[in-house]
C-alpha cells in the first residue's frame, strides 16, 4: 500500500476542516508530547500523540498545532515545530524544521515551537473560544494561563477583552475518531492483517522448552518484516498458568508440553493497531479439559461477533458472551444452577472478570464515548471497529474449580467492523477452532 493513500495532506486537511466545521468559531490548539528520558540521556521511544497524529501526519516530536476555521471549508493550519539543527540532526536524526511542514505536512504557516508564546496572543485576540484539552501537560497549561494573564496586564488601562472560553475539542475528536475513513480503514486493515501473519508465525514456532520470549521475537519480527514500525502495546505472551494474568508482562517462562499459550498481541501499521488473542497447545493437541474450556469460550466470541450489527447496543456482544460462558461454566462443573440467576448474580466473575469489548483504532484501548446522552449503551454505527475477547481464567489455586480446569486461561479476541451488511471481521487469518489449530500445530512440530 503507498504511504500516500494514508499520509496525504489533503487527508489530514479534510480531518481539521471536519472536527472545526463541528467545532464551530475559535482557535484549535493541540500539542503532542515531547521526547522522555528513560535514563541519563536515552531516550524513550516516541510516539506522537494519536490525536496530533490523525489531524497532521506529523511524525515529531515538541510540535503543536494551531488551526481555526475561515469559513465553511476552509480553514487556516499552523504547525509549531522543532527548528534544523545541524549539530542535534548528527545525533538524533533529520527533522522537517518548518520548511518541510508546509512542504509535506500542508501547513499554511509554520514557526520554530518556541515561538509559539509569542504568537498566541495576537492569535487568540477577539476569538471567542479557544479549543484546548485541559491536564494533559501542566507546563504548557501554565504557559496558556500566563498567556490570558499578560493579555489582560497588557490591556488594563484600556476596555479589557475578554479571555476566549476554553472549551475541550476532545469529545468530537473523539466522536470523529471513533466512525473510521477511508485511509483509517486501510490502515486497520493492514495492521490486522500484519497481525494476523505474525500470530500465526508464532503459532507455527512455538516449541515445548522454549522460553515465551523466544515466541514474542518471532511474532514480532514477523509483524516487522511486514512493515509494521513497532507493536500497538506490549506483546503478552503466556504461557500455563501465566494465562490468567490479563495483562502479563513477563514472558520469560519456559513453557512445557502440556501448557496452553496465550498471546495477545498487534502490530501498529499507518498509526493504527490490530488487537488479538489465541490460545493454543505447546504440544500437537490441547488436552480434553483444555479444549472443553476452548470450545466454550469460542462458542460465546462467535456469538458476540455475530451481535455486532449496527443498531444494537455497542455491549450486547458482552451480554451474550456473559451468558454463553456460564451455561458453559455450568456445563464444565465449575458453576451449579440456573444460568439466568447465576448471570444476574455475577456469579461469572471470578472466571470472567473483564469486559468483552473495546473500541479500537490508532490506541488499543481506542477513543469514542460508550453511553448515548441519555446514559445508556451507545448504539453500534457502521465504520466502528471493536474487539470481541471473552475468555475463561482459572486460577491454579481455586479450590472451588475442578482440579483439570486450575491454571487453564483461555482468550480469543478478534477485531469487528461494523458495517450495514453486518460484521466483518478483520483479524480472521489465523486458525481459531480446535481442528485448525491442531492440524498447523502437528505440522509445525513435524518440521
Ligand atoms: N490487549 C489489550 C486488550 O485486549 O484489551
Ligand atoms: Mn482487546
Ligand atoms: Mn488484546
Amino acid at each position: 500500500m503507498s504511504r500516500d493513500a494514508i499520509f496525504a495532506p489533503a487527508l489530514h486537511r479534510a480531518r481539521r476542516q471536519r472536527l472545526l466545521d463541528e467545532l464551530g468559531d475559535g482557535v484549535l490548539l493541540l500539542p503532542t508530547a515531547a521526547e522522555t528520558s528513560r535514563n541519563g540521556d536515552v531516550l524513550n521511544e516516541f510516539r506522537p500523540g494519536s490525536d496530533f497524529h490523525y489531524l497532521t501526519g506529523f511524525p515529531e516530536p515538541a510540535a503543536v498545532l494551531v488551526a481555526w476555521r475561515t469559513g465553511r471549508n476552509a480553514h487556516t493550519t499552523w504547525l509549531f515545530v522543532r527548528q534544523r539543527d545541524k549539530a542535534r540532526e548528527v545525533w538524533d536524526g533529520r527533522r522537517h524544521g518548518t520548511a518541510g511542514a508546509k512542504r509535506l505536512f500542508g501547513a499554511d504557516d509554520a514557526f520554530p515551537v518556541e515561538q509559539l508564546w509569542q504568537k498566541l496572543p495576537l492569535l487568540l485576540d477577539g476569538k471567542p473560544r479557544l479549543f484546548h484539552r485541559l491536564g494533559g501537560d501542566a507546563e504548557f497549561d501554565r504557559r496558556l494561563l500566563d498567556t490570558f494573564a499578560a493579555n489582560a496586564r497588557r490591556q488594563r488601562r484600556r476596555q479589557p477583552t475578554l479571555h476566549p472560553t476554553i472549551t475541550d475539542p476532545i469529545p468530537a475528536l473523539a466522536a470523529q475518531r471513533l466512525v473510521k475513513d477511508g485511509a483509517e480503514l486501510k490502515a486497520l486493515r493492514m495492521a490486522a492483517a500484519i497481525s494476523a501473519e505474525g500470530h500465526t508465525v508464532a503459532m507455527r514456532a512455538t516449541r515445548p522448552g522454549c522460553r515465551e520470549f523466544e515466541v514474542q521475537a518471532a511474532l514480532e519480527a514477523e509483524f516487522r518484516r511486514r512493515g509494521s514500525p513497532r507493536n500497538g502495546y506490549p506483546s503478552i505472551v503466556a504461557s500455563g498458568a501465566n494465562a490468567c494474568v490479563l495483562h502479563y508482562h513477563d514472558n520469560d517462562r519456559r513453557m512445557r508440553a502440556g501448557d496452553l499459550l496465550l498471546i495477545d498481541a498487534g502490530a501498529e501499521f499507518g498509526g493504527c493497531t490490530a488487537d488479538i488473542t489465541r490460545t493454543f497447545p505447546v504440544a500437537e493437541r490441547f488436552t480434553p479439559a483444555q479444549a472443553a474450556v476452548y470450545r466454550v469460550v469460542l462458542r460465546a466470541q462467535l456469538a458476540g461477533i455475530r451481535a455486532c450489527a449496527v443498531g444494537a447496543p455497542w455491549d450486547r456482544a458482552h451480554k451474550v458472551c456473559v451468558r454463553l460462558l456460564t451455561q458453559g461454566l455450568v456445563d464444565l462443573g465449575v458453576l451449579r444452577g440456573n444460568v439466568a440467576r447465576l448471570v444476574k448474580k455475577e456469579k461469572y466473575k471470578p472466571f470472567y472478570m473483564h469486559g468483552t469489548s473495546h473500541w479500537l483504532g490508532r490506541d488499543v484501548h481506542d477513543v469514542g464515548a460508550y453511553l448515548d446522552a441519555a446514559g445508556e449503551p451507545r448504539q453500534l454505527v457502521a465504520g466502528a471497529v471493536l474487539t470481541v475477547e471473552p475468555g475463561l481464567y482459572f486460577d491454579p489455586r481455586d479450590r472451588r474449580v475442578p482440579a483439570i480446569y486450575r491454571g487453564i486461561g483461555v482468550r480469543i479476541e478478534d477485531d469487528v467492523l461494523v458495517t450495514a451488511k453486518g460484521p466483518v471481521v478483520l483479524t480472521a487469518g489465523v486458525p481459531k477452532d480446535v481442528e485448525a489449530i491442531e492440524r498447523m500445530r502437528a505440522e509445525a512440530l513435524r518440521r
